[in-house]
């Protein structure tokens, strides 16, 4: 019996500890926010702002909005400064939603990174479907055009671009997505002129190369990145940055995590700045429980203590920061639940994890 009754005290003091230690650094964790432990190591920390509750709904957009200052010291757009978005039409620009997120970020004080100049996706239909045929020269001369206005418009505010996104094969196939109309039509020095108009527009601005499946293992894509960033070097493009999207698992491999921190040395060893610019770690429908939040949560520890101690990794931008809205839950094999926040703007332990992680 009393054998029985210190046993029930020690297994409640236990609780009581777990309990306590919990609390203390939940209360540590909201002393301060992610913004400030990345600024206090000289690193950006981001999220990709989007537009449907940015804008549309003011019910919530407060609060969204209020911790996307809070937390974040770099944004970007999901969508709005894609060419489809911007230039719905042939002539026509639609300035206002990335007018309003980059008066946004100035009023609080965050980088922009732009997103994106050249992309085959989320084109409008008269680039991708055009009524007249496209040649290699009307086609790089709407290419200036567009990169001319963008860059333009925010010469000064957004310091650095994802000029190109996903120009290349996916494994097992190398080289690039001849797929793509701007590759079809001009051939793969669109790559080239999309550099050197961006560093004409914007002499002071970043330039950046984006792409995803590249970095957690060494693949034909890997290989065809390398030998791209080698090749523009050699021909003095002006290329400064390679931004690796960095979508993955739950369970990110230690494998993984080790093929990542080779990659980013190499492009450092070829002079690129790295940024982890699309970061978010799915969990597959259905599958989400203590557990496996408990494993993403290591996992998110795991890449930010990669990114801090890599000095040519200047930031890490999650794909949104709340569960309530990700692009992964409309794939057709979708993934849940992969950001900091919950689906009630509550942080996760993921979020602990990566606030612990960047403050030790
Ligand atoms: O704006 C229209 C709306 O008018 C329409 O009613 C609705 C109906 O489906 O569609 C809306 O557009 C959607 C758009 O997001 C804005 O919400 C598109 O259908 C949808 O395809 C689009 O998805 C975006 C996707 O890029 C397009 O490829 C995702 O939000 C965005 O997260 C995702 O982002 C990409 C990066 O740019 C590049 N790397 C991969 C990443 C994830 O796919």
């Amino acid at each position: 019996m009393k054998n029985q009754l210190n046993l029930n005290l020690v297994e409640l003091a236990k609780k009581l500890m777990v309990t306590s230690v919990f609390v203390i650094l939940c209360v540590i964790a909201n002393a301060q926010t992610l913004r400030l432990v990345a600024k206090a190591k000289g690193k950006f920390i981001g999220s990709a702002a989007n537009s449907a509750i940015f804008y549309k709904d003011p019910a919530i957009a407060k609060d969204y909005k209020n911790i996307l200052a809070k937390e974040f010291n770099m944004i970007v757009a999901e969508n709005e400064m894609k060419m489809g978005v911007l230039l719905p039409s042939e002539g026509n620009y639609n300035w206002s939603k990335a007018d309003a997120l980059v008066a946004f970020a100035e009023k609080n004080n965050m980088r922009l990174r732009g997103h994106t100049l050249v992309w085959h996706n989320q084109l409008p239909k008269f680039i991708s479907n055009p009524i007249t045929p496209w040649t290699r020269e009307t086609l790089l001369a709407e290419m200036k055009n567009h990169i001319n206005a963008v860059v333009g418009r925010y010469k000064g505010k957004v310091k650095e671009w994802d000029v190109v996104n996903e120009a290349l094969n996916d494994p097992p196939a190398k080289g690039i997505r001849m797929t793509s109309i701007w590759a079809k039509v001009i051939g793969e020095d669109f790559i080239d002129s999309a550099f050197v108009y961006a560093h004409q527009a914007d002499p002071k601005a970043d330039l950046y190369y984006n792409d995803y499946n590249i970095e957690y293992n060494f693949n034909t894509k890997t290989q065809s990145l390398l030998s791209l960033v080698k090749r523009l070097k050699q021909q003095h493009i002006p290329i400064h940055g390679v931004g690796l999207q960095s979508h993955s698992n739950y369970n990110l491999k230690d494998s993984e995590i080790a093929n990542l921190s080779k990659f980013v040395d190499s492009l450092a060893v070829l002079g690129m700045k790295v940024a982890l610019t699309e970061v978010d770690l799915g969990i597959p429908k259905g599958a989400v429980n203590d557990s496996t939040l408990n494993v993403q949560a290591n996992s998110y520890a795991k890449l930010t203590q990669l990114f801090m101690n890599k000095s040519a990794i200047k930031s890490m931008v999650f794909w949104g920061f709340t569960d309530a809205y990700t692009w992964l839950e409309e794939r057709p094999k979708p993934k849940e639940q992969p950001l900091l926040f919950d689906k009630n703007l509550i942080k996760k332990q993921a979020y602990y994890s990566v606030y612990n992680t960047i403050k030790n």
